[in-house]
């Protein structure tokens, strides 16, 4: 075997440390230290030298985080300190309860006040870590409490999982306790995928943690992006134990775990209520499902004095929020039609509370949902509803299927026009032929046309256009430039003032954007986004009815299907004869000079705003990034040419600063502008 040189192995033994630091910025701080292509080379070099020298590898080099050889078994471990579960509170009053049982117990003077760390209480799996003198040497599931499995080798690579501790006063044997979780947006990544290789998906990110876990091949765990957070201590020796939880889990973050950011401490049980509700109005936004709040007693003196009952401290307690998951019956299944002729089937449910909130439908987004679910109509179903995200149906309990289940018939005519249904080879979405034939493409255009980011049209919303068709006063778009005031004022709610208003605001729709106006065509394929690149490069509607799919094509982010939505689109006699009606009634715009428009002198850089904007907004901030050439990114990469950065900003501003990307204020972007 090669003989190590000094120098190398200092070199790796650096190189080892700086990624594994790189590894604590990124996945338990979130805040990205280096570009991603830095850390790749980093680890390569750190590879190449594992390879050149197999000596120098250890159980805590960075490159054991991709998996090893599959295991034949899990193995049993014991759990020195068993682990225990939680009681749960399920309303105010059982919380106060454990705080005046707690009082009591410990004999607290009527006035005074415990003090207790509130922590969400995170929706995944229990484990336990074992770490001699730093290095850790085993994971385990919670099992039944007493003994669980060893899968050390799947939380190996968890990367917000520390190999090795870092920092002072590590203690010679520390078992540390915490959840695996898979925050949400993992969870519709490995769903995404089961859907296209056409697997079975996962309930809910909980039991999409529990399974990535349950791998005997640690490399499937290794591509699950999987989380942990610690939140308690099982076994502490060798070293000073400090005096409360809240300094405990400060000593944890030290040594290099991730530890929730909602961590607060809370003086009395109205201080718990209030964390309570502070934390369920943020439950939605969070990134990761949370399924209550934990509530422990500080002094962990007062801990021990406590103790325990059967499986569970008496000096902590859950209090849980109302499920995310709920079963129901699927009552029936209806079939929408969008503006672009997309038939999509929507369960009709028995209502149910899911999530804070009473739900009677949900979306079964098209056929092939629907035969992959397995779903009839009489099924019970467990609905999810988590996040912003619209309630889904998460699985279908085929055990409880009645006698009387039907199947779900995918119409072959359109429910409104009876118009042929027909599906492309490749897509997922069947689609009504009948185009502006059809009575509910025909709403929905024009919904899509009066709305804020199209032709804004103030005052005419959804409903309205409803009446306005069903009445039969406007047929199609063009129509609403020669309503009047008199024949809308009869309508239902419409008095003469509103009947003015909303003529006047039609009648200020007339002068738009080029872009504008080719978005609120709803031709397919074209966002906004598409609507400005198509003006900004063509400068005016002739231009663009004239080219022909090459020309199209030729401009940067039209593809060949969008190139063909737009050529279709404007080559249809119905669709020119409304183009031309809706000129002749006045709207217009001022086409574009473009010899002016080609100068763009932000091309080919990419832009970033976060937090928030005071005097422009961050629709027209984006417009005018856009209108100078410049792309505008959601997220901030090492691509980032700059970021403006408002009040508020976060994780984008840290990423930014980190990667030594140009921020920005406000003031300077509206300064820049002037400038430009
Ligand atoms: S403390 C003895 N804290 O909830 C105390 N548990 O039954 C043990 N959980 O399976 C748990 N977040 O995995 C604690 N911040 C938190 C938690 C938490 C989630 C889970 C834990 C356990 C269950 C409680």
């Amino acid at each position: 075997m090669a003989q190590i040189p000094e120098q190398v192995r200092n070199q790796y033994e650096q190189l080892k440390d700086e990624l594994n630091r790189h590894n604590h910025s990124y996945y338990v701080l979130d805040e990205p230290s280096i570009p991603d292509s830095e850390y790749d080379r980093g680890m390569r070099r750190l590879q190449d030298l594992e390879q050149q020298y197999p000596q120098l590898l250890s159980p805590d080099s960075p490159s054991q985080r991709v998996g090893g050889a599959p295991l034949p078994t899990f193995s049993q471990v014991a759990h020195d300190v068993p682990m225990l579960s939680l009681d749960n509170a399920f309303n105010k009053e059982e919380l106060q309860d454990f705080d005046r049982r707690i009082s009591e117990r410990l004999n607290i003077k009527d006035g005074e006040q415990i003090e207790y760390v509130c922590e969400p209480k995170l929706d995944g799996v229990a484990v336990s870590l074992l770490y001699h003198d730093g290095l850790l040497v085993r994971g385990a599931t919670r099992g039944d409490g007493k003994v669980g499995e060893d899968i050390t080798a799947n939380v190996r690579t968890i990367r917000s999982i520390p190999l090795k501790l870092s920092g002072d006063g590590i203690p010679e044997l520390l078992e540390v306790r915490g959840e695996i979780y898979l925050p949400r947006a993992g969870f519709e990544k490995i769903n995404a995928a089961a859907i296209a290789q056409g697997d079975k998906t996962f309930v809910n990110p909980r039991n999409a943690a529990a399974g990535s876990l349950r791998q005997l091949d640690s490399k499937i765990t290794a591509s699950r992006p999987l989380e942990m957070c610690a939140y308690s201590v099982g076994q502490f020796k060798g070293a000073v134990t400090p005096d409360t939880h809240l300094h405990m889990l400060g000593l944890l973050g030290d040594w290099g775990f991730k530890i929730n950011r909602y961590v607060e401490l809370a003086g009395g049980v109205s201080a718990c209520e209030s964390y309570y509700e502070q934390m369920q109005e943020r439950r939605d936004q969070l990134p990761y499902d949370i399924d209550g709040i934990v509530y422990k007693v500080n002094d962990l003196r007062l801990q021990q004095r406590l103790g325990f009952v059967a499986k569970a401290p008496r000096w902590a307690i859950a209090r849980k929020f109302p499920a995310q998951e709920e079963m129901t019956q699927l009552l029936d299944v209806e079939f929408q039609v969008g503006r672009t002729g997309a038939i999509t089937p929507v369960a009709r449910l028995a209502p149910v509370f899911v999530g804070g909130v009473t739900v009677s439908n949900a979306t079964l987004h098209n056929g092939d949902e629907i035969a992959r679910l397995g779903i009839c109509i009489g099924d019970t179903v467990i609905i999810r509803r988590a996040g912003d995200v619209i309630p889904q149906v998460a699985a279908v309990v085929k055990d409880k299927r009645p006698a009387e289940a039907r199947p779900i018939v995918f119409p072959e005519a359109c429910p409104v026009c009876q118009s042929p249904v027909r599906r492309l080879e490749g897509e997922a979405v069947a689609r009504c032929s009948g185009g502006l034939f059809c009575g509910a493409q025909n709403k929905e255009a024009i919904k899509h046309f009066a709305s804020r980011k199209a032709m804004d049209i103030d005052g005419l919303g959804d409903k309205l256009v409803e009446l306005l068709v069903d009445k039969g006063l406007i047929y199609s778009v063009a129509d609403l430039y020669e309503l009047s005031a008199e024949k809308i004022a009869g309508l239902e709610r419409m008095g003469e003032k509103s009947a003015q208003n909303l003529i006047d605001s039609i009648a200020a729709s007339k002068q738009t954007s080029l872009a504008k106006f080719l978005f609120a065509l709803g031709i397919r394929e074209v966002g906004e986004a598409t609507g400005q690149t198509l003006a900004r490069n063509f400068g005016s509607l002739e231009a663009i009815i004239d080219a022909d799919l090459e020309t199209l094509q030729e401009v940067d982010d039209i593809g060949p299907v969008v190139a063909y939505h737009i050529r279709d689109f404007l080559r249809n006699p119905d669709n020119l004869a409304i183009v031309h009606a809706l000129r002749e009634a006045g709207v217009t715009w001022d086409d574009i000079d473009l010899s002016a428009e080609n100068s763009q002198p932000l091309k080919g850089q990419t832009w970033v705003l976060t937090g928030a904007m005071d005097v422009m907004s961050r629709a027209e901030a984006k417009d005018k990034l856009q209108a100078l050439g410049a792309k505008v990114a959601g997220s901030v990469s090492a691509k980032t040419t700059q970021l403006v950065a408002g009040p508020g900003a976060g994780s984008k501003l840290t990423k930014a600063q980190s990667l030594d990307i140009p921020v920005m204020n406000e003031e300077q972007f509206i300064a820049f502008l002037q400038g430009v």
